[in-house]
């Protein structure tokens, strides 16, 4: 039985377009993730789908003055097709408004919370409009900020001064709606009892010691600080109405039931597959893993509410495995905010970029571990001088060469040599260590992976130069070319999960009807003698031309600012004012000699066995030999830096790397993918201090 995975993407919001951040957080990973187990031969299906109810959608159906299942009907369609165009591989894509599946299994997960006691009733006070009739969300309530006296603030959060409200604490409330003056009213909501999970959920979380950092800390921080009461009611007419008939008018809060979107999404998979009881497959059986990928503003409702509400149902479902929660992208510079249209729809950046380049960009710089930053000068870089340079020329060399001087047929193997034989060896050995980051959830360093096979595919291409055999020893320049189409045929695969477009036109051009698996990849084989297919350029270039047109018209509609009136709450986690330390940490003179940096002669300098990224060299510091061990094989042949003069810290503490004793450390730069040695610009005798 191959392992069985359930992966899902947080259920975006449809109440608008997505944006390149929301991609980058929640869906990217998670459909390389889908890609790359189907790959492996595992057993996954691949769900997610609209999140249709909510204060989020009420507020942009007024604001277009549409009604909310209008407006819902609109971005699912809209939504579904951007994902269609990222060539995204969701088995389904459901939508919460799904009334005869989603309905009736959402008020059974609050019947039965509330049978065993998990839900109660209780009485609050809130802001009630008259003129409206209707109680307030925090969000539809503006009045005077208790706390610096601005005027506007609103019901959450005063902008002003950036702190947190209750709305009854504003002065001089209004109705955001129809400026009429809300009066406070009781009314009653029902409450998850979330502390009576609490044991539970800790010994879960305590053993889930497989789980990111980020992630686990975070929760079990939670708890330590005691979990509260959460009502998991709403007063609005939009959304899952309460089972119950004293909660008549009332509906189930859209976080109770978003995340119960994941199962009925499955479900609705199995029934169009004429299967309908095999969701259970993935619920109820307890060997399926389940992963949901979700952006960091989730993960309280993913890590603590959702499993607890899981863990009050009577069926045994499955927890989840893993929940990958990535951190923001910002947008050249700031935060992305929808409300002030600073963001890059995938739309629109797909009406200028091809998709793999938007795909390759966000999974290059993919904000994993920390926040990072979108920038279309960035993406442009490194669109064109890693994945076209890199990968896309490799491909389009080889492929133009078979066609042109081989009968455009792809090539025959003869007797294959030594570096033929070590790009195959190295290949297997990358898809390993890829295979290895993606398990991880390490999709930067997976991507970095995939591309190192390529940039020693175009240094075997450029060091067996099959053009200078191709009338001396046409048997030796096939079989060169032959090696290069298995690379390429291994790159679909490797590449597969970031950029299929790409992937799939390689299948193309070297006529292979299928992926080869993670594991054929290993050993690719090609289809010796098939004619080959029209070949085409891969990876095209982004011209400056269209960066500069899309930081236009990024600035142009965000001076605009012809967004929704009001802030959806997924927006409000977003643009929350964050403590970022800009103070800067100054050094003296004394700190930069401390650092002992010396001008070095590189005397010899050697590979390093077992180690693909080591070369270990002997520098003369000034009429002393040390041996240094540095990690950029993958950049510097050996010979390359024998008799250069490098910038070497003589007193770092010393080490042994992988066996090899290294006393100093060589300094060098790196930008992205490329690392350059610091050099000196002119002579100077080895041992010269560098100040
Ligand atoms: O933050 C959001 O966009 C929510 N719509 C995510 C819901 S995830 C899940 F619970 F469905
Ligand atoms: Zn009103």
């Amino acid at each position: 039985m191959p392992e069985r995975y359930l992966v899902t993407s947080a259920l975006p919001y449809a109440n608008g377009p997505l944006h390149v951040g929301q991609l980058a957080g929640a869906y990217m990973p998670a459909d390389s993730y889908a890609r790359y187990l189907r790959l492996a031969r595992k057993d996954v299906i691949y769900i997610c789908g609209s999140d249709e109810h909510g204060v989020p959608i009420t507020v942009r159906a007024e604001a277009e003055g549409v009604t909310p299942q209008k407006l819902v009907d609109r971005y699912h369609a809209e939504l579904a097709k951007t994902f269609d165009d990222l060539a995204f591989t969701f088995d389904n894509y459901g939508r919460t408004t799904l009334r005869e599946i989603h309905y009736p299994l959402s008020q059974r997960f609050f019947t039965n919370l509330f049978k065993d006691g998990y839900v109660t009733p209780r009485e609050t006070e809130q802001l009630y409009c008259e003129n409206c009739n209707r109680f307030l969300p925090d969000r539809y309530v503006e009045g005077t900020c208790p706390h610096c006296g601005a005027a506007g603030a609103r019901g959450d959060q005063c902008e002003n001064c950036g702190r947190w409200l209750a709305a009854a604490e504003l002065g001089d409330p209004r109705c955001k709606v129809c400026e009429g003056r809300p009066v406070v009213r009781k009314t009653t909501h029902w409450y998850l009892e979330l502390p009576k999970f609490a044991d539970r959920l800790r010994e879960w979380l305590a053993g889930n010691t497989h789980w990111r950092d980020n992630v686990r800390n975070f929760c079990l921080s939670w708890l330590d600080e005691g979990l509260a009461d959460r009502a998991i009611t709403r007063d609005i007419d939009w959304g899952v109405p309460v089972p119950l008939d004293e909660a008549r008018g009332k509906v189930l809060y859209v976080w109770f039931d978003a995340p119960i979107g994941y199962i009925t999404s499955t479900i609705e998979w199995a029934r169009k597959l004429g299967e309908p009881e095999r969701w259970k497959d993935y619920w109820l059986d307890a060997d399926t893993k389940i992963i949901h990928f979700i952006g960091k503003d989730n993960i309280v409702f993913h890590a603590i509410v959702w499993p607890a509400m899981l863990m009050g149902q009577p069926e045994g479902f499955n927890l989840p495995f893993q929940i990958p929660a990535n951190e923001f992208l910002n947008l050249e510079g700031q935060k992305i905010s929808t409300s002030r249209n600073w963001a890059v729809w995938v739309d629109d950046a797909l009406a200028d970029f091809q998709v793999d380049a938007l795909r390759y960009y966000l999974t290059a710089n993919a904000p994993e571990t920390r926040d990072a930053d979108f920038s279309f000068a960035e993406m442009a870089t490194r669109v064109n001088s890693e994945l076209a340079d890199i990968f896309g020329n490799l491909v389009n060399r080889a492929l133009t060469f078979a066609k042109n001087y081989l009968g455009n047929e792809v090539p025959r193997a003869g007797a294959l040599k030594p570096p033929d034989e070590r790009l195959l060896d190295f290949t297997a050995r990358q898809l390993d260590v890829e295979a290895n980051y993606i398990e991880n959830f390490e999709m930067r360093a997976a991507l970095a992976a995939a591309l190192d096979i390529a940039r020693a595919g175009n240094k075997y291409y450029n060091d067996q130069e099959p053009w200078a055999w191709r009338e001396r020893d046409r048997a030796r320049a096939e079989t060169i070319l032959n090696v290069a189409c298995r690379l390429a045929a291994a790159l679909s695969t490797a590449f597969d999960p970031f950029t299929p477009v790409a992937a799939a036109e390689i299948r193309r051009m070297l006529a292979l009807e299928q992926p080869l698996s993670w594991e054929e990849a290993k050993t690719p084989a090609v289809r010796e003698g098939a004619p080959l297919g029209d070949v085409k350029i891969l990876i095209e270039k982004i011209d400056e031309g269209k960066v500069a047109a899309q930081l236009a018209a990024l600035k142009e509609s965000a001076g605009e600012g012809k967004a929704a009136a009001v802030e959806t709450a997924e927006e409000k986690e977003k643009t929350a004012p964050t403590e970022e330390d800009m103070s800067e940490e100054y050094v003296t003179m004394d700190d930069v000699k401390k650092l002992g940096m010396v001008v070095a002669e590189v005397k010899t300098c050697e590979r390093v066995e077992g180690a693909d990224k080591l070369l270990k060299m002997t520098v003369d510091i000034g009429g002393e030999d040390r041996p240094i061990v540095a990690g950029i094989a993958p950049w510097y042949e050996p010979e390359e830096l024998v008799g250069k003069k490098i910038v070497v810290v003589k007193n770092m503490v010393p080490a042994k790397i992988r066996g090899v004793q290294s006393r100093g450390m060589l300094l060098a730069a790196q930008h992205h993918d490329v690392v350059k040695v610091l050099a000196l610009d002119g002579d100077l005798p080895a041992g010269a201090e560098v100040l």
